[in-house]
Formats: structure tokens, C-alpha cells, sequence
């Protein structure tokens, strides 16, 4: 599912492109379905069969576990029918887009990411057709996982460090022209998060990117004339808690409790009924030590 050479690429550089075992004929029903739950928009990706089918396939199940080091994994939030659409020109100029767009979706520290199981989220994003640079591939700053989780290691007080990991989206600082948000994430060593150049996580239909969102990572705009269709996963391990903001919980609650039902009896496993492993995080308690030393803080 996933070697013991890929391993080591993501955790070197924080993502890693896997091929999976998944049909023509089960893309293509994936894809299907995929194309029916935007059109229209709206419904739990959960409802579309075949979209589900392909999901509780054993082979997210088995990279997560290996990817967190790990003997049980749960879904982490709900299936996401991943979509980046065509844009119109204008299209904005990559260090701009870069710069407005890089951020991390989850706070973990370096201690968490190298324990076992690791501390952290995984994420696997299955391509229904194929990434490549000018359909909105993600862009990655390889390695800024490593720096970013050490960063969170040194400056967060023990109290908070207990309290990783966190689906908190966070940002580099950008002041004042675009943004300024109290809580950051810092610069590390060298030239500021915001002025390097990530690389384009293309891939091949079929294909997976296996990756952590602890690392600085961007959107980026799709150019062509077909969307860029993913089937989004994320993986906790057994024994983690994580928190999460008040508004996502709702919505997790009800997928989890949603999807438990829908699966196969012998697949229902990796989607417990009730989440117990996620705790309230809300984005108003912030954290001093995360703000930016000009900024005052805000409690
Ligand atoms: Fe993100």
C-alpha cells in the first residue's frame, strides 16, 4: 500500500504521491458519483454509494495506519468530494497567490509527529482524474512540517502543548497590506514562509497524495477547463484526542454517526459512531505565545 521508501519521504518532506490499487472501473464510478454530488452542490458525499464504496476500501484504512504508526485508525472529520474548479484569467501571480494562500490546517508538535502512534492528523486525497500543475494541484513548502512542529515544540506553553493536536487553520504573518491575525505561525530559519516557493503536488489519476497539513501548504488556481476532482480523507490514531473548533463539531458528530450506519458491518470500524476523541477547541481561546510579538494581545 505504501513502502517503507514513501514513508520516508513523507516524513521528510511532509507529503508523499502513492499509487493505488483502485480499478479503471471503480474510478470511474467514483468519478461519477463525484461529478453528481456537485451537480448540484450540497449533499454528504457519504449519500453518493459509490462514492463510499471506494472509501471503505481497506487501502485508506491500511496507509493511515502506517502513515501514523499505528494498529487503528478512525476517520478523522467526513469524506470530502474535493474540488478545485476552473478560474477565469486574470490568474494571480504564484508568489502573490503563495503568499495570500499557505497556511496549516493542523497544530501538532515535532514530540507528537515522532511519538507512536504519531500525534497528528493524516491526510490521503485520492485524484479521480489527473493533478497536474495547471489544474489547481495544492502546492507544498516540503520539509516546513518538521520546522513548523519544532517551532510549536519550543514556544507553546506545556498547558497547550497538551492540548495537541488541533484542527486550527493558522497562517504565516502578512502585515498589514492583506492580513494580520493575532495568533501565527512564525518564521524558522531563512527567508519568511511567505517568500518561498512551494512545489506543485501534481499527480496521475488513481494516483494518491499521502500528507500532513501540519506542513505550510496553498490552494492554488485551476487553469484549465475541467475541475480538479479528489476524494479527501483524514486519519486520527486510536489512543489520540484531538481538538477541534465548536463549529466544526456539529458537523463531524453527524458525519460520523452518518457514515457509521452506511458502511459495511465489517468496514464500520473506521468510523466510530461516536467521535469521543475529539474535544472542543475553540478559536477564541487564544494562545499568547502564538501571537506576533508587535501584536497586543487579544483575550
Ligand atoms: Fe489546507
Amino acid at each position: 500500500m505504501i513502502s517503507n521508501d514513501q514513508l520516508a519521504r513523507f516524513e521528510e518532506q511532509g507529503y508523499v504521491i502513492i499509487d493505488s490499487p483502485f480499478t479503471d472501473a471503480e474510478l470511474d464510478r467514483a468519478e461519477a458519483a463525484w461529478d453528481r454530488l456537485h451537480d448540484p452542490p450540497g449533499r454528504p458525499p457519504h449519500n453518493e454509494p459509490d462514492f463510499l464504496d471506494l472509501f471503505q476500501h481497506p487501502f485508506f484504512e491500511e496507509v493511515a495506519k502506517r502513515m501514523l504508526r499505528a494498529s487503528t485508525v478512525y476517520m478523522w472529520h467526513g469524506l470530502i468530494a474535493q474540488e478545485r474548479m476552473p478560474s477565469d484569467p486574470p490568474h494571480p501571480e504564484p508568489g502573490a497567490e503563495w503568499k495570500r494562500g499557505c497556511h496549516i490546517d493542523v497544530q501538532a508538535t515535532w514530540e507528537g509527529f515522532t511519538a507512536t502512534p504519531r500525534r497528528t492528523k493524516a491526510e490521503i486525497w485520492l485524484w479521480l482524474n489527473d493533478a497536474p500543475a495547471n489544474r489547481g494541484a495544492m502546492r507544498y513548502l516540503p520539509g516546513s512540517h518538521r520546522s513548523v512542529m519544532q517551532i510549536w515544540s519550543r514556544i507553546l506553553t506545556p498547558e497547550h502543548k497538551a492540548m495537541l493536536p488541533r484542527g486550527h487553520g493558522v497562517a504565516p504573518q502578512i502585515a498589514p497590506e492583506t492580513r494580520w491575525f493575532p495568533e501565527h505561525v512564525p518564521d524558522g530559519d531563512g527567508a519568511p514562509w511567505v517568500e518561498r516557493e512551494p512545489a506543485a503536488m501534481v499527480a496521475r489519476r488513481g494516483q494518491a497524495l499521502a500528507f500532513t497539513s501540519a506542513g505550510l501548504h496553498s490552494a492554488w488556481h485551476n487553469e484549465d477547463t475541467v475541475p480538479r476532482k479528489a476524494m479527501a480523507t483524514g486519519w486520527i490514531a486510536r489512543g489520540v484526542r484531538a481538538g477541534i473548533p465548536a463549529h466544526h463539531y456539529e458537523g463531524v458528530f453527524r458525519n460520523h454517526a452518518e457514515m457509521h450506519k452506511l458502511l459495511r458491518p465489517e468496514r464500520a470500524h473506521i468510523v466510530p459512531e461516536h467521535p469521543d476523541f475529539f474535544f472542543e477547541s475553540p478559536y477564541t481561546d487564544k494562545w499568547p505565545e502564538m501571537f506576533h510579538p508587535d501584536h497586543a494581545v487579544e483575550t
